[in-house]
């Protein structure tokens, strides 16, 4: 595909899609969020609130973004401009896409860096008879620091733009490929080993249960937030493989198997984790402290565990690179098209940018972290890289783009497009699509964009 002077890359099938795709979506949000939220709030109704967003938030934003991604074949801001030209406004969008994979990958990177440490250290055997003392130590050794989580951070970078480096077809594609489906055999083998464990099914009553007395505001904000977050969005990353698409993809049959997948795989890895704590009568709801600390302590004292265990952080690992990817795949896109950076160039320059400003995550991620005493807004660095990212800058990202497709583009353009030139009988869909994504998903983003930065309540006291 030829845009302007740039010659362009893209996926060689729908299969190709499908994976990179469901790479980017599976990724730390479903080992490490999803399960300890569900079990925070409410197990099933947390679950059934969760299912509800994807379909009313997320799944239309995605669709929207697939939209302007292969409709213009440009990255996250070029995008905009070939849409709606240079001098728009709507290209902010793409600007605060790129902003905010910017704060993710400054703290994502950094507990990337920590499952990778952990995969190297299960290889090696060092959880072998560890207490829940040694568990902890181990846990602090690795994120305080100051040189291992950096040099870890550092070691995630240089695998992820190795990949990135190879290109489009060469890097993501191939790899997405081959890692995604080794993901899904590694989690099930953890998923049978766990569920055949004594008490197992304590922990299977905990990620299910129907408890709506947990259900509180803040619970369902949570589970429209992890519902962005896990499919990528408002950052550009959809905006970016959409561009990438084959013409013939059929991108809301795409959004469904990606959503139901990643869903997928989020509860594979609570059923994985939850009736191994619970057979051991650990705590479930321990937040980073359950991926850390808790799970080598469980597997660790299993038959067969420590193979699990590795198994576990290696199949982790491949979930943060392959989210990861995407994530830096949006600035190096910008960067090669908009600015003419050759994509090596581009690639390693993004990286640098990530290590010098995640360090600044790294070293602040502990109280005792050499970092860790300074607070900005009342939050360290790695909460504000966090919070601004994950509860502003998505939401108002996801809740600009609806309103963009909603409104400000030709219905049927975007008909066109998601029909492929009409050769796909979408019956009502597009409609129902279209009113979601003109009043619920704006109104829905609206609540948690307002909630999160306090304007709720200054305007009504709330
Ligand atoms: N979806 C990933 C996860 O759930 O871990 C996180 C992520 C990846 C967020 C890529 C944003 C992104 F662009």
């Amino acid at each position: 595909m030829e845009n302007g002077n740039v010659k362009r890359e893209g996926f060689s099938s729908g299969m190709a899609v499908f994976f990179a795709t469901l790479g980017s979506a599976v990724g730390l949000g479903n080992i490490w969020k999803f399960p300890y939220l569900t079990g925070k709030y409410g197990g099933g109704a947390f679950l059934l609130i969760y299912l509800l967003c994807i379909v009313f938030v997320g799944l239309p934003v995605m669709v929207s973004e697939f939209y302007i991604g292969r409709s213009t074949g440009k990255n996250a801001i070029g995008a905009f401009t070939r849409l709606k030209g240079p001098k728009s406004r709507w290209k902010y969008i793409g600007s605060a896409g790129i902003l905010s994979t910017y704060l993710i990958m400054f703290f994502y990177s950094c507990v990337a860096g920590w499952v990778y440490s952990y995969a190297f250290k299960a290889v090696l055997g060092s959880f072998t008879g560890i207490t829940a003392k040694t568990a902890e130590s181990k846990f602090t050794g690795a994120i305080i620091g100051p040189l291992p989580p950096i040099i870890w951070q550092i070691v995630v970078m240089a695998v992820v733009s190795a990949i990135l480096i190879a290109g489009v077809k060469k890097g993501i594609e191939r790899i997405t490929r081959i890692l995604m489906p080794v993901l899904f055999v590694l989690i099930i083998v953890c998923d049978i080993r766990a569920l055949t464990l004594p008490g197992a099914f304590e922990g299977l009553k905990f990620l299910f249960h129907m408890d709506f007395s947990q259900l509180t505001g803040v619970a369902i904000l949570t589970a429209l937030g992890l519902a962005f977050f896990k499919l990528s969005l408002g950052m550009g990353a959809m905006i970016t493989y959409g561009s990438y698409f084959t013409k013939d993809n059929n991108m809301i049959g795409t959004s469904i198997r990606v959503a139901l997948s990643d869903t997928l795989v989020s509860l594979l890895a609570g059923l994985a984790i939850f009736p191994a704590v619970f057979s051991f009568d650990m705590e479930p709801g321990a937040g980073p402290g359950l991926l850390f600390m808790t799970i080598p302590l469980v597997f660790s004292q299993i038959p067969f565990g420590s193979v699990l265990l590795v198994a576990f952080f290696v199949l982790t690992s491949i979930a943060a690179t392959c989210a990861m990817i995407s994530l830096v795949e949006v600035p190096v896109a910008y960067f090669t098209e908009e600015k003419g950076i050759p994509r090596t160039k581009s690639v390693v320059l993004n990286a640098a940018i990530i290590v010098a400003m995640g360090s600044l995550a790294a070293l602040s991620a502990d109280g005792k972290s050499i970092l860790g005493g300074i607070r900005i807004f009342g939050k360290t660095f790695f909460d504000l890289f966090d919070f601004t990212s994950s509860n502003i800058l998505l939401p108002l990202a996801g809740l600009l783009i609806a309103v963009f497709t909603g409104f400000f583009v030709k219905k049927d353009d975007v008909r066109t497009e998601l029909t492929n030139q009409g050769k796909i009988k979408t019956g009502a869909i597009i409609d129902v699509y279209y009113f979601i994504i003109r009043y619920l998903t704006p109104a829905l983003l609206l609540i948690v964009f307002l909630y999160y930065t306090g304007l709720t309540k200054i305007l009504f006291n709330l």
